[in-house]
């Protein structure tokens, strides 16, 4: 389906025109695609790879995350859990702690539950199809395709954000990849372009493209083998493709850390249980406000009576976007107290925080205050 974009009066993108050429017959984009692969190698730990548990561990890390930030967290984590054996009999705090900074919490938990689920209900195989894979917590359309076609060759395209820009550029795509139906009409054209028996070459390939070149600000169309057909390229609307997701509200919360220490210099922590982020993570004592300003009167209650610091001063601040919330973190320091403030609180010596797993403001704090 070639798919001709004009706008309409408000300014937004409508279709109109849809005539009737088949993505296969234009030219051959997959072939394309293939060569120039081939021509320019990538060598990362998990391409080629067939053990579903590895790709798994891979493409989960790389969901949000760039290949660069992944590569050590996915040595160490393998090195640290090598089977879905060893996943499934870890305790949450030793994956968190090899999770710690990567973000995204819910993934490593997911995992978790997924690699205890196959290996005491599925006597440790794991599926091996796309439709099995797909019923799996954690595991959704793209990373069931990249599982079932990189490890069991089954002939089926998996298009992440890289593949979705590719093809909306280059067929000129105007669907809202955002919507179910859109990423539906995505997987359309790309199951009609797939090259039979070359799904897992042809799918690596789309990412590695899109890494290299496709990429989503400032492509490099002067190397690109499409932009002799490249809609968007043809037509100078490189930024109108693929549709942006309409931007959200951030939530903005501000949280308030109180380092607290003994007289023994042992810091006082406590793990974040709620269902909130950063759940199964550590933190100190925390006061949490909708405005930056913290109210004096709120700390006087809670620490004054402790005979601690009235007036803390903020020692560092750190601001962190997630996909839904804006956190901006300030670190107070307190004289010491020798009382847990709180009851699910407990003392770490210095040298023994780096064995919790903590979100990354604190990591920062740590890095820059307690030098682990
Ligand atoms: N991003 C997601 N999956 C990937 C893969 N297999 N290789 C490179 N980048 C990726």
């Amino acid at each position: 389906m070639y798919i001709h974009l004009q706008y309409n009066s408000r300014n937004s993108l409508k279709k109109v025109n849809t005539s009737s050429f088949s993505m296969k017959t234009k030219f051959n984009f997959a072939q394309l695609l293939i060569q120039w692969s081939i021509e320019n190698p990538r060598t990362l730990p998990w391409i080629a790879e067939k053990n579903p548990y590895k790709v798994w561990v891979s493409e989960i890390m790389l969901q949000q995350t760039r290949v660069e930030t992944v590569l050590p967290y996915f040595e160490k984590f393998i090195k640290a859990f090598p089977t879905i054996q060893s996943l499934a009999v870890a305790t949450e705090s030793q994956i968190f702690k090899r999770w710690e900074g990567l973000g995204y919490y819910s993934r490593a938990r997911n995992m978790h539950f997924t690699a205890k689920y196959i290996v005491n209900e599925l006597n440790g195989n794991f599926p091996n199809n796309r439709a099995a894979l797909l019923k799996l917590k954690g595991i959704g359309r793209y990373t069931s395709a990249a599982i079932a076609s990189f490890c069991y060759d089954e002939n089926v395209a998996a298009l992440d954000g890289n593949g979705i820009r590719i093809l909306s550029r280059v067929f000129g795509i105007a669907e809202n990849p955002w919507t179910l139906s859109g990423v539906t009409y995505f997987e359309k054209q790309a199951a009609a372009i797939l090259p039979k028996n070359q799904a897992a070459l042809f799918n690596q390939a789309l990412m590695d493209f899109g890494s290299k070149i496709c990429l989503p600000k400032n492509p490099h169309c002067q190397d690109c083998p499409f932009s002799f057909a490249c809609k968007a390229n043809r037509e100078d609307r490189i930024a109108e493709f693929p549709i942006k997701k309409t931007k959200i509200e951030l939530r903005k919360r501000h949280f308030h850390y109180f380092v607290i220490q003994d007289q023994k210099n042992n810091f006082w922590i406590h793990k974040r249980v709620e269902n909130d982020i950063w759940k199964g993570l550590h933190e100190f004592y925390l006061i949490e406000t909708t405005k930056k300003n913290l109210s004096k009167r709120v700390v006087q209650q809670i620490f004054g009576k402790l005979n601690s610091a009235l007036n803390p001063e903020i020692i560092l601040n750190f601001s962190q976007k997630l996909s839904h919330q804006h956190i901006f973190t300030y670190f107070y320091a307190v004289k010491p107290i020798e009382k847990a403030v709180q009851a699910d609180f407990f003392l770490v010596k210095q040298e023994n925080l780096k064995k919790f797993a903590f979100p990354k403001s604190i990591l920062v704090f740590l890095e820059n205050f307690i030098r682990l």
